[in-house]
């Protein structure tokens, strides 16, 4: 299986933007490989106030976002794990969504939200799921998650052998160390895509 990942800077509440950014990179995608995209990849990441955070949510039945992933695997022949913003009802999770040829395969909701991510997402309520693809058994996790040893181990015993992380790093240097400590003591391959760029006062670290 080739795997890859996109570490790119998304656009702070432009969708549109977004897609046509993520489309561009895709076009480098290899038929038949697993690509993985950073946090958030729907709307950004550090939102100005609650009202923003809600206007760049999506839920995912009715999302623009998974519509285009879903045509972007179909198109070229791959599987992708993208961030996204979801809303479910009134409540917003910070999400990754596993999309193939035929669509939406399954998705994780952030457990371990980072400083003031709880001022807008609820926590994630759906344990942490593993899925098929190709043979392979695919976890996912999304940045911060990564500090807490026990969602790598607990994703090891459900039988995950690649975790992709989605993340919007801002710590230089951390998780890009304890990351292959996790990777190693989990005998898992992770692929971890962080993003780059600059939103208001914070900046990302990228080093995929
Ligand atoms: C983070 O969890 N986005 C730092």
């Amino acid at each position: 299986m080739q795997i890859g990942y996109v570490q790119f800077s998304p656009a702070l509440g432009d969708l549109g933007a977004n897609i046509e950014q993520i489309e561009r990179f895709s076009a480098k995608f290899t038929d038949g490989g697993l690509y993985v995209l950073p946090e958030l990849c729907n709307s950004g990441y550090n939102f100005e106030a609650k009202q923003q955070a809600h206007e760049t949510s999506e839920p995912i039945g009715e999302s623009q976002f998974v519509t285009f992933l879903t045509e972007l695997c179909h198109n070229r022949h791959v599987h992708v794990v993208a961030g996204m913003n979801e809303r479910d009802n009134d409540l917003l999770y910070n999400s990754a969504v596993l999309v193939g040829p035929d669509g939406l395969l399954g998705k994780y909701r952030k457990m371990h939200l980072f400083l003031n991510e709880k001022d807008y997402f609820a926590p994630g309520n759906i344990g942490l799921p593993v899925f098929e693809v190709d043979g392979a058994t695919i976890g996912m996790l999304i940045c911060f998650d990564w500090i807490f040893p026990e969602v790598w181990r607990i994703l090891a015993l459900k039988g995950a052998e690649i975790i992709c992380h989605p993340s919007n790093l801002v710590l230089p240097g951390r998780a890009q160390k304890g990351v292959p400590a996790h990777a190693m003591m989990n005998r898992v391959f992770v692929v971890t895509a962080n993003r780059i760029g600059t939103e208001r006062d914070l900046t990302f670290t990228g080093n995929s």
